[in-house]
């Protein structure tokens, strides 16, 4: 199969998922001792799916699922922000904000969103693979965390997303977006979900990367 040129953008839309694994070496590989990343409190969790399937037929909020049912067996308050279905409009680089807030848009971002992630000790991104990076939707909300940079520094975060291509640069481009994020957020990276071979419900369901997923959430 080629993977150059055309070849390459049509490969996600033929392949399989039959090597699930393969190659996927980004994936979070050994999971933190238990309590280790919460200290065995009670964290605040924001979860942001930006998926436009439903919610019932979505692999990335699949993901996010798994994940939230983990983060909850032990203990921890997950809010979920929905960034394809919310109000949401794309920063206009106006500077009101002059990075600290507030924003213009009085919008799902400005009203919901924020203060909660004001408030939480961990973000979890979550996203179908678009082109080799995160989706629109949440790249707006990505583009919004402007208003607040240094307010959102100190927080833990995790990446997850799905992609039907699995060939082993399939998650490089947005992993290396995810790395570059963290570092400018001063962020923690406590997690990461690479789910390649992933394109569909019934794929990632059976999937390895569920249950790294729960078993994330379940472990902090
Ligand atoms: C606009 C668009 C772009 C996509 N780009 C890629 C891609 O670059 N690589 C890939 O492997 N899959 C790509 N896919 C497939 C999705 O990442 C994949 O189907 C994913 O499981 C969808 O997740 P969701 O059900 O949570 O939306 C693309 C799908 C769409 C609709």
């Amino acid at each position: 199969m080629k993977v150059g040129g055309m070849g390459a953008m049509t490969l996600f839309l033929s392949g399989c998922g039959l090597f699930a694994l393969a190659d996927d070496k980004k994936s979070s590989e050994a999971l933190p001792e238990k309590g280790s990343v919460s200290g065995g409190s009670a964290m605040k969790i924001v979860v942001i799916t930006s998926s436009p399937h439903p919610k019932n037929e979505s692999t990335s909020i699949y993901l996010a699922d798994r994940f939230t049912e983990g983060a909850k067996s032990a203990g921890h308050e997950v809010f979920t922000f929905d960034a394809a279905n919310e109000e949401t409009n794309p920063c206009r680089g106006c500077d009101k904000c002059g990075m600290d807030g507030p924003c213009i848009f009085k919008d799902a971002i400005e009203n919901t969103l924020m203060p909660k992630m004001l408030e939480a000790d961990l973000i979890v991104l979550t996203t179908p693979l678009y082109y080799f990076g995160m989706s629109a939707q949440l790249k707006i909300i990505v583009d919004r965390f402007y208003s607040r940079t240094g307010k959102l520094h100190g927080k833990k975060s995790i990446m997850m997303a799905t992609a039907y291509n699995s060939a082993d640069w399939t998650m490089e481009a947005l992993a290396n977006h995810y790395d570059t994020l963290v570092r400018y957020m001063e962020w923690q990276d406590v997690g990461q979900v690479w789910a390649t071979g992933c394109g569909a419900r019934s794929l990632v369901e059976k999937s390895e990367f569920a249950d790294l997923a729960y078993k994330i959430g379940a472990n902090l």
